[in-house]
């Protein structure tokens, strides 16, 4: 699993392992990705996903140390926030590049694999920006907004292959994200949640092979808006912020 080394990635790794999983780790701070495999039990491969041909390093490792790949949990992901006039080019680059291209390669190198198993499960970290869109986060949404797209496609292609596709589809989580993308979160709403909120929902992905789950749950009602009435949900969104 990716973005293990951090906030919903760690609690991810801590319930999967709860449950007996056996896992793969992968982030870039080796220090911090270490500390949760000592929890975990699982194995590290610390790695910079956007650097090339880690992709097919992991998937190696991986299929070295168990042989098959049951489950990939995609949540490598970093932010930025700002004005998309103002955003510097390598900035641009590197969200797409890590929260999208990078998830799309890894997944292009696991679910093979998968579909030659007759069995699998990815889970895809998605985001309520990908959904409804967000201001000063153009370029983010954009990616998560193509990984929902990337979801709903794969699946009808991986039908009766045996393997699934999971999309969770958090929208605030109480980790370093916003710090490290240097913009705190400043709404009131939603209110932030834990990320073993986020851990819940893909165990219920994986347990009950669930396809799309919003964390929290009532934040498919916005959704529903802006798909059914996008006029109302731009005066809504407009005015609230
Ligand atoms: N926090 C939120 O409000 C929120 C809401 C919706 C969706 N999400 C999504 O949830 C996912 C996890 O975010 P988080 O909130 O847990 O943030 P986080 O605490 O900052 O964790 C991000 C994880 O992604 C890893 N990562 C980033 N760039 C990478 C790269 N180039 N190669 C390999 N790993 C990389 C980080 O590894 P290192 O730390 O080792 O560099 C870290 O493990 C992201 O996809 C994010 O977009 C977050």
């Amino acid at each position: 699993m990716t973005g293990a080394s951090s906030g919903i990635g760690a609690a991810v790794a801590r319930r999967l392992s709860a449950e007996g999983w056996r896992l793969v780790l992968n982030g870039r701070d080796a220090a911090r990705l270490g500390g949760v495999a000592e929890q975990t039990g699982a194995f590290c491969f610390p790695a910079d996903l956007t650097g090339r041909g880690a992709e097919q390093r992991l998937t190696r490792f991986t299929l070295e140390q168990f042989g098959r790949v049951d489950l990939l949990v995609a949540g490598a992901g970093i932010g930025w926030a700002g004005d998309f006039i103002t955003m510097p080019a390598d900035a641009l680059e590197e969200v797409i590049g890590t929260d999208l291209l990078a998830t799309l390669r890894l997944v292009r190198q696991v679910v093979p694999h998968m579909v030659e198993a007759g069995c699998g499960r990815v889970v895809l970290i998605g985001s309520l920006a990908g959904v409804v869109g967000v201001r000063g986060e153009a370029v983010y949404s954009a990616a998560k907004a193509a990984l929902s797209a990337f979801a709903e496609s794969l699946r009808y292609e991986l039908r009766g292959t045996g393997v699934e596709l999971s999309h969770v589809v958090p929208g605030v989580v109480d980790t370093p994200f916003f710090e490290r993308r240097g913009t705190p979160y400043r709404r009131s709403r939603p209110r932030p949640v834990p990320p073993e909120r986020v851990a819940e929902a893909v165990w219920s992905a994986v347990s009950r092979g669930r396809n799309e789950i919003y964390v929290p749950g009532w934040l498919r009602l916005p959704a529903r808006v802006r798909g059914a009435a996008p006029g109302l949900f731009r005066r809504l969104a407009t005015a609230f912020g």
